[in-house]
């Protein structure tokens, strides 16, 4: 069966897999794996349960026969996971992707962005909160510091990836390295994003004080620059797009708490050991893994995926006010960790 025209329950096509690679990182950022919670007891998967190289190109092959366009690699931290760079040359070469990026926080970048871009990787999307030590220390959870994120960035413009960097915006934390990591990055011509802080996962103590919004991130960012809003890339694009007046060079917001995106979304993520989830907040996945390991044919596989797409009706941050003011709502089911399910 080849069908690229199926849509789901709301009529959103699938373009965009996530495909996390591990759920382990090598950061411990307060808003997504604080460290009481993902100390040194907390039960990672184990090797056996996670997909194998080959298996999640023979998915990915199957993804792109049902139209999807972009693959991204994240994690937790992908390039924690052992060679990762020969499953980008794995996708790469068998898998017809249009475009392949990955999500890194940047720190072992400075030693993979060569490979990766040999390999075939189009592009990296770096996370960085701050340019200020102590305020990125307390965010990551960690000792890592700013210059060896940089550094990691450097080297992936270098090697000829293409970068983005997100910074994730928590109210009273980091708004005040909003103007300067604007000005670092509109210097080197990179796109910065600004990120309202969500509430992914079920151990971030998140609440709608701590979101410092996308108004107020650009009512910032316009006390230095001019900004001119331009029109979305692609269809489903995440990010609100601004370009810095006078110039080619762009910054974006993704509003995702104050101006929800689901009406166009049209990603599915899968997991590390193998489940596919049809929204960032979602419960639970649908076990793919097993399928694929009890010898299923690419039409069982292609059926299983255009029968979960099919049903899919998530829009999770259009409804989130409502579950979170009717207690009992779904809000309050527990939900998938966003190191576990990619960003
Ligand atoms: P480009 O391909 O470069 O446009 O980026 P992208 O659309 O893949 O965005 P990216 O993966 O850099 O995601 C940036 C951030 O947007 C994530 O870390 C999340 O915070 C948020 N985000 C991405 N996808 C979703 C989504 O499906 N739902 C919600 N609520 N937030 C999302
Ligand atoms: N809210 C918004 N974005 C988040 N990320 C992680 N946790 C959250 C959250 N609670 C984003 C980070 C990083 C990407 C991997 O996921 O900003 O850029
Ligand atoms: Fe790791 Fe990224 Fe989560 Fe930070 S946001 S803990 S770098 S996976
Ligand atoms: Fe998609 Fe769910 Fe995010 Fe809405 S909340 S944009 S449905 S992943």
């Amino acid at each position: 069966m080849k069908n690229s025209a199926f849509n789901d329950r709301l009529q959103r096509p699938l373009r965009d897999l996530r495909i996390s690679v591990t759920d382990r990182c090598n950061l411990r950022c307060i808003y997504c794996m604080p460290r009481e919670i993902f100390g040194p007891e907390y039960p990672f998967l184990p090797k056996n349960e996670i997909l194998t190289f080959e298996e999640i190109t023979r998915l990915a092959k199957i993804f792109v026969s049902l139209g999807v366009k972009k693959i991204r690699i994240t994690g937790g931290e992908p390039l924690l996971r052992k060679d990762i760079e020969l499953l980008i040359e794995k996708l790469s070469n068998e898998v017809r992707i249009e475009d392949l990026a990955l999500t890194t926080n940047g720190v072992l970048l400075t030693e993979k962005s060569a490979t990766l871009k040999k390999n075939g990787l189009h592009r990296v999307t770096v996370s960085l909160d701050s340019l200020n030590n102590e305020t990125f220390s307390s965010m990551n959870g960690t000792g890592v510091k700013v210059e060896s994120v940089l550094k990691g960035i450097d080297s992936a413009l270098d090697s000829g990836l293409n970068v983005k960097v997100n910074m994730l915006v928590m109210k009273g934390v980091n708004e005040n390295d909003i103007l300067p990591m604007a000005e670092y990055f509109k210097d080197k011509r990179v796109t910065l994003r600004f990120i309202e802080f969500m509430d992914t996962g079920n151990n971030n103590q998140w609440n709608t004080e701590k979101v410092f919004t996308a108004k107020e991130i650009t009512d910032c960012l316009r006390t230095r620059f001019e900004l001119e809003q331009i029109p979305p890339d692609y269809s489903g694009e995440v990010a609100l797009r601004f370009r810095y007046k006078g110039t080619q060079i762009e910054t974006g917001i993704i509003a995702s708490v104050s101006l929800p995106f689901c009406g166009t979304c049209n990603r599915l993520r899968l997991s590390a050991n193998g489940r596919l989830f049809t929204c960032l907040f979602a419960t639970d996945g649908y076990d793919i893994k097993n399928i694929l390991r009890n010898g299923a044919t690419e039409e069982e596989l292609l059926t299983f995926v255009t029968g979960l797409w099919s049903k899919r009706d998530d829009r999770y941050s259009e409804r989130r006010l409502d579950f979170i003011k009717n207690p009992g709502s779904s809000a309050n089911l527990t939900k998938v960790e966003m190191s576990f399910v990619g960003g």
